[in-house]
Parts: C-alpha cells; structure tokens; sequence
C-alpha cells in the first residue's frame, strides 16, 4: 500500500451543541476552551501537523465568531507589544499559522452529511479530511495524519477505537477483520440497537475521515437517515458494500468534549498533559481524593 498524503480538510462547525446548553448559546461549542486554546483550534492543529493547510470550516448563524478567532487581531498585538507580554503574543500570532482558511455556511443543521458535502464546489474530486471539532484527538503522531498514511485512490478511510459491546449502540459500528490495526470494514451501522453487535470490543467510529471525492456525489443522492438528518455514516456504509472502507486502530487518545463529562475528563487530561501545569493540577486531584477540603 503506497502512503499518500491530502492537503485539503473540511471541519464542520454548524451543529446546534444542545449537550453543552446553556454555554452553547451564545458561545459556539467549537469554541469551548480546553485551558488556552479553543476545541476547534485543537483540530486545525491536528490538520496542519497532519500536512493539511487548506481548511474549510463550515459554519451556520452565530458562528461568526470562529472566523473571527483565526483571523489576525493586531489591536490586541500591538496592545501586547507594548506591554512586552512575549509568551502571549506569540500565541496570538500563532494561532493557525500554516493553514489557509476557508469559510461555508450551512442553512439548516440537517446532519453531518450535508454539513460536509457544503465542501463538494471548494475540495471538487481530490481526497480529503474530515475533522469533528468536538472530537479532541491527542496521540504521539496526529491521528488525521495517521488515517492519510492509509489513503488508497477510491478509498475511504476512518479512525476507529475499541468500545466495550454494551455501549455500541451509542456509536457508528464498523465490523470487518481488524488486522495490525487496519480492518477492511464488510459493515458499518450508526448507532446499532442494543443486542445486534456480537463481538466485544466492538469497534467504534471516531470524528476523524479520509474520504475519496466521489463520496460528494453518494451524499447529495441519500435519503436522509436516523434523526431524520444525512448522515455521513449512510455514505460510509456504501463505501464498506463496495469493499471502499477502511477503519483504523489509531494511536492517541479521543474525547468527546460535545458531552459534559467528556469535556471535563478532557480538560482534566489536557492539563496533565502539560508540564507546566502538571505537578499542581496532579497535587489537587491528590488532595481533592484524599480529603473533603475542597
Ligand atoms: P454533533 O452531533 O456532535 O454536534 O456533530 P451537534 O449536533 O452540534 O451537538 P448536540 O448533539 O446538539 O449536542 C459533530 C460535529 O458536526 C457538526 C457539529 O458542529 C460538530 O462539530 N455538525 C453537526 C454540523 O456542522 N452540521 C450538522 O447538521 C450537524
């Protein structure tokens, strides 16, 4: 299998955030902090590490301020510089540096599928990534990176972790032979109901694609699926009919931070992962088990 790479990604952003209400009111859940940095930041990160620097973000009403955050801001770098606060002002100058941004919007939240194929007149019939902003990955090599390094021409590649059998039903399914940590994915089902998957671990679908550009054309002729919403899964599952889907076991860590308590695993997660940080949060979570003094 030749490795290959993509340049291109669409990050859809257009959802409602219901789970995170009221914080999503006003605020975009893409723009949830996780200690410095805006979730969505995390995955424009992920994709310029990845090779990806051009980036379409999908959008809807009130989400303004996204583009907002990666455009420069050089009142604030000016007020910084004056102020001689170096650290800061490197990470406001920072902040998608390397990527090219691109901005669509979609109407209606009518479902992931729709969101992405919003990307079909900017990405055209080149490969390209997806990225569920609300998906934070954390691994030793960026997870996108990792599924491109499986792209084959006409083929379709996703991340894929392993989830105990009784909490299927709350995923896209893939089932197929996982071998060295790839499957040739036979069957893919969003969300299987309770019973219907027979393996345990059973492996589980996660915010990162690799998608061929014929996919576009399959999007714009679905029904639309569960939730009465065009689910990007139902594509997926014609790609797996066809023998067109892979899934891959990746290495990292993934984190729903569109879910409270996975948002707050991942802000937990995310700051023992930072050496500055660490020794004192670690402290505290020490503290807080071994005592009632908060
Ligand atoms: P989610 O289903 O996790 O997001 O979609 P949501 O619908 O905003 O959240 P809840 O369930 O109401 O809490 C995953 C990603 O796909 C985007 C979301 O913005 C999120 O980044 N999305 C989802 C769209 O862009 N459009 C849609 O119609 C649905």
């Amino acid at each position: 299998m030749a490795a290959s790479t993509i340049t291109r990604a669409v990050i859809p952003a257009a959802g409602a955030g219901t789970r995170l209400l009221p914080a999503t009111k006003v605020v975009p859940k893409e723009l949830m902090p996780l200690i410095d940095r805006p979730v969505i930041q995390w995955a424009v990160e992920e994709a310029i590490a990845s090779g990806v620097n051009d980036l379409l973000i999908v959008t809807s009403r009130g989400k303004s301020l996204i583009a907002d955050h990666f455009d420069r801001h050089e009142e604030l770098e000016h007020l910084l510089e004056r102020r001689q606060k170096e650290r800061e002002l490197e990470a406001v100058r920072s902040v998608g540096e390397g990527a090219r941004f691109h901005y669509t919007r979609q109407a209606e939240p009518l479902g992931l599928g729709h969101a992405v194929l919003q990307g079909a007149a900017h990405i055209g019939h080149h490969p390209f990534g997806v990225l569920l902003p609300d998906d934070v990955m954390v691994g030793s090599q960026p997870v996108l990176g990792q599924l491109a390094a499986h792209l084959q021409p006409g083929v379709c590649v996703v991340a894929a972790i392993p989830v105990p059998r009784a909490e299927a039903s709350r995923y896209g399914i893939a089932s197929g032979r996982m071998q060295d940590g790839v499957m040739q994915v036979e069957h893919l089902v969003e969300k299987p109901p309770p019973g219907k998957v027979t393996t345990d671990p059973a492996w589980a679908v996660m915010g990162r694609y690799v998608l061929d550009g014929g996919i576009f054309d399959v999007l714009a002729g679905l029904p639309p699926g569960a939730g009465g919403e065009i689910q990007l899964t139902d594509a997926l599952a014609e790609r797996a009919r066809e023998g067109r889907l892979l899934a891959v076991a990746f290495e990292g860590r993934r984190y729903d931070v569109g879910d409270q308590l996975g948002y707050v695993k991942a802000v937990v997660r995310a700051a023992l992962d930072r050496p500055d940080l660490a020794p004192a949060v670690s402290r505290y979570l020490r503290d807080l088990m071994e005592s009632d003094r908060w």
